[in-house]
């Protein structure tokens, strides 16, 4: 799978986003090292705070069909004309299962960019932090 084809998933996705507080359409997709690919989308509520992101439907899609290792990518697409990156509790979310995770921003016209979630979220607090480094 190529980037460009993760992006293209994430991007299909917007059709199925909540957005009738926003109108602003995410669309996610979390690429695991198999190929397997959950995918997500927005979903707002009356009650604003409520709101999910389309990160976190795919995380949670992920983790509640039995997969929280093994993911390579995932790909962001926004409807702005800047880079759909992830907001700080996705960044969060995401770093508890992979913190080395690429992330693909794409905006509006389909051009994206590409960083780790380390970059996105440097010193981050993870199960590490939790029992210092050390199994337990
Ligand atoms: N949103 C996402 O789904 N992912 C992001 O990375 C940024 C924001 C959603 C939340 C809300 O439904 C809408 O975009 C506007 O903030």
């Amino acid at each position: 799978m190529t980037d460009q084809e993760l992006v293209a998933q994430a991007i299909a996705m917007q059709e199925f986003s909540y957005v009738p507080y926003s109108k602003f359409p995410v669309g996610a997709a979390l690429l695991c090292a198999d190929g397997t690919v959950f995918t997500g989308c927005n979903v707002e509520n009356s009650a604003y705070g409520s709101t999910i992101c389309a990160e976190r439907t795919a995380l949670l899609k992920a983790v509640s069909e039995g997969r929280r290792s093994g993911w390579t990518a995932i790909a962001i697409a926004g409807q702005g004309e800047d880079y759909c990156w992830p907001c700080g509790a996705c960044r969060q979310m995401l770093y508890e299962f992979a913190p080395d995770l690429r992330v693909l921003a794409a905006r509006r016209d389909g051009a994206f960019q590409t960083a780790t979630l380390s970059q996105l979220l440097p010193h981050g607090f993870g199960p590490a932090s939790l029992n210092m480094g050390r199994d337990t």
